[in-house]
């Protein structure tokens, strides 16, 4: 067989199902994100945490929760053989979400015995094995933050939970993205759980036989996983149990109404709902999403997250509240992208400052030596080649600049250059000194 036939014979190699590649077309948006979310959270006193992409399979199992779909179907494991003697074979696990993962460096790490609160925000990719559709990856990223510490530096105070949706509020607000709505409920304590899911299995009981047998194993097992189910047919049924509001002891009841208020006092609207114990089983207390109505369909949950007040000791660490919050950032691009379709603005990225465009191959190392000191006074430059025709060299240069400079032999020997601006067609000529001021937006 020839060469070339061999290299034809071979399929093209794609990204593996539910990941993808994000161009320079969309970066720039990703990062206008990222970079506003940084700086509303250092205003909130939070710090950078990086955790490792893999942990052992057992924090996700133990934190996260053997029953959640997360753990028990939708994991990327596998045993990392002993490559030493000195080693021992273990089950490691692509983090399916982070805070796990922050809560036990927390724990590792000692953070509670500074006595501070520690504010935590991470931004970095999960990867969960669900059936890909709009919104929803295999890889996909989040842009999370945790607070939490000993009770005695104030993490179970409501003030934290209504600080942390407030924060969540003006992130969307201060990224344009419009309608959305913040649903809020309380799961109450562990002893408050306690009695709602005996009543919960009392009243499944009778009509167990009626439901989805993913329903069914989860009555049995974890009664309240039946309540974030989408299973259709079983939503009247699920609408008629009883509601985690009329479980909530004294404390969980005043805690929930003291972030209400809280929420009050800072106008932010929210919309209770008894539904939302979230598919993940640390929660306590207060758990919230913020969904949004346009451009993400089904997958319309935003982010979402809660308290978690005993996971640091179901991970072996000591007492240590704590509330956090997850943004999927894919559903947020996707819910940008499409407000700005639906009100014709666009969200691509700026055209650079200015296109430099040598008439003939000559006039190659001066474009450059141009373009490397429009540079260096902050401009943002691309620079084309002299062998280029002038009409080719327009085209691109309209494509991806503001503006053009025109670099002939009289250019380079009086150093006055012609520019363009392609929004309004006006030419003139620029001497050098004056060319970097004169190209600023
Ligand atoms: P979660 O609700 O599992 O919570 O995920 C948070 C957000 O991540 C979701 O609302 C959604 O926007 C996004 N997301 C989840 N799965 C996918 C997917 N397959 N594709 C695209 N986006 C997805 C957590 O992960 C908790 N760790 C949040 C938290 C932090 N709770 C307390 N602290």
């Amino acid at each position: 067989m020839t060469e070339s036939k061999k290299t034809q014979a071979r399929p093209t190699l794609k990204a593996v199902r539910g990941t993808r590649d994000l161009l320079p077309d969309q970066t720039p948006l990703w990062n206008h994100v990222e970079a506003t979310a940084r700086a509303l959270f250092a205003r909130y006193g939070f710090g950078e945490i990086r955790t490792p992409i893999f942990e052992t399979t057992e924090l996700f199992a133990r934190g996260v929760g053997e029953e959640t779909d997360i753990v028990s179907k939708e994991m990327f494991t596998w045993e990392d053989r002993a490559r030493a003697a000195s080693e021992k074979a273990q089950s490691l696990t692509l983090r399916p979400e982070s805070t796990a993962g922050v809560v036990r460096a927390y724990i590792e790490h000692k953070l509670g015995e500074t006595g501070q609160l520690q504010k935590l925000y991470y931004i970095g990719p999960q990867f969960r094995r669900e059936r890909p559709q709009r919104g929803r990856y295999r890889q996909f990223w989040q842009i999370g933050a945790e607070v939490i510490g000993p009770q005695s530096s104030g993490s179970e105070s409501p003030l934290r939970d209504a600080e942390i949706l407030e924060m969540l509020a003006s992130l969307l607000d201060e990224l344009g993205i419009r309608d959305w709505c913040l649903e809020l409920n309380s799961v109450g304590s562990s002893e408050d759980r306690v009695r709602y899911n005996a009543a919960l299995r009392e009243a499944l009981a009778p009509i167990k036989d009626q439901l989805c047998p993913d329903n069914q194993r989860r009555a049995e097992t974890n009664p309240l996983r039946v309540l974030d189910s989408k299973d259709e047919a079983d939503q009247d049924l699920i609408n008629a149990l009883p509601k985690i509001a009329d479980y909530l002891g004294p404390e969980s009841a005043a805690h929930f109404a003291q972030v209400l208020a809280a929420l009050d006092a800072c106008g932010v609207a929210y919309h209770l709902n008894p539904r939302l114990v979230r598919g993940l089983d640390y929660y306590t207390r207060t758990t919230f999403e913020f969904t949004v109505t346009t451009g993400l369909g089904t997958q319309n949950a935003l982010l979402g997250g809660g308290r978690y007040d005993g996971l640091s000791e179901m991970l072996g660490g000591p007492k240590a509240p704590g509330i956090g919050f997850a943004i999927g950032e894919d559903r947020l691009i996707l819910t940008l992208q499409a407000q700005a379709e639906a009100n014709g603005t666009s969200t691509a990225p700026p055209k650079l400052d200015a296109y430099v465009a040598p008439l003939t191959p000559a006039q190659n190392p001066a474009a450059l030596a141009l373009a490397r000191n429009l540079r260096t006074a902050g401009l943002s430059v691309e620079v084309g080649d002299g062998s280029f025709k002038l009409r080719k060299s327009f085209d691109i240069a309209d494509t991806v600049a503001r503006q053009i400079i025109l670099l002939g032999e009289d250019e380079v020997s009086t150093s006055i250059y012609t520019v363009k601006t392609f929004a309004t067609g006006e030419q003139v000529k620029i001497p050098s000194a004056d060319l970097a001021a004169k190209l600023n937006p």
